[in-house]
């Protein structure tokens, strides 16, 4: 089995696992790491974009509070993968600025485009997403399983993300084959990016 530190305790941000920091995480897990922090923190920005949209109306007050939920979740995966990057050495993506930049403003212009659109985005964002933890647990549940089981809990809660949304009518959205090929599109290229970049 390859080195790897399970989350940290925090304060302090080293582990108490393993007693310090591990001299060699495979450079596989680290991808992973990468490309999951990533994910999660371009899911905070697009929900918090979407928050403060619908946030400005009382007509869309439930809607903004049912994102802000979304967001804070996906606030706790961040923190969770925050916290893994620094116990196993590993830098975030490089592309994280732009990210934030895309991210804010997907979330921007699908939350401007409706309440269905930005539940259309939240589907399309999410389906990529849970894909992407079922093949990373598929990948480590003999060799990582502390890993497999983090990725297991964010997979749920992405599920359920998604589940919410289709729910609220994200099909019936505008354009919605488009747009959902579009962001799926946008979501499988960024994964590709933020593993290796
Ligand atoms: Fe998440
Ligand atoms: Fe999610």
């Amino acid at each position: 089995m390859t080195n790897f530190v399970k989350r940290p305790t925090r304060p302090g941000g080293r582990s108490t696992s393993s007693g310090g920091w591990p001299k060699a995480t495979a450079p596989r897990i680290k991808e992973m790491l990468r490309v999951d922090h990533a994910g999660e923190y371009a899911a905070v920005a697009i929900y918090d974009a979407q928050a403060k949209v619908f946030g400005r109306s009382p007509k869309t007050r439930q809607i903004a509070k049912q994102l802000a939920h979304m967001r804070d979740e996906e606030q706790e995966h961040l923190d969770a993968f925050d916290d893994l990057l620094r116990a196993n050495n590993t830098r975030p993506t490089a592309l994280i600025g732009l990210w934030k930049f895309a991210s804010t403003g997907l979330g921007t212009i699908t939350a401007l485009m409706g309440e269905k659109a930005a539940h259309a985005c939240t589907e399309a964002v999410e389906n990529v997403i849970e894909q992407h933890y079922a093949s990373q647990i598929e990948e480590t549940k003999d060799s990582h399983p502390e890993l497999c089981a983090t990725f297991t809990k964010f997979r749920e809660d992405e599920l359920r993300h998604r589940d919410t949304a289709i729910a609220h009518g994200a099909k019936q959205a505008p354009a919605y084959p488009l747009l959902t090929k579009v962001i799926t599109a946008g979501c499988k290229t960024a994964i590709k990016l933020s593993e290796k970049i």
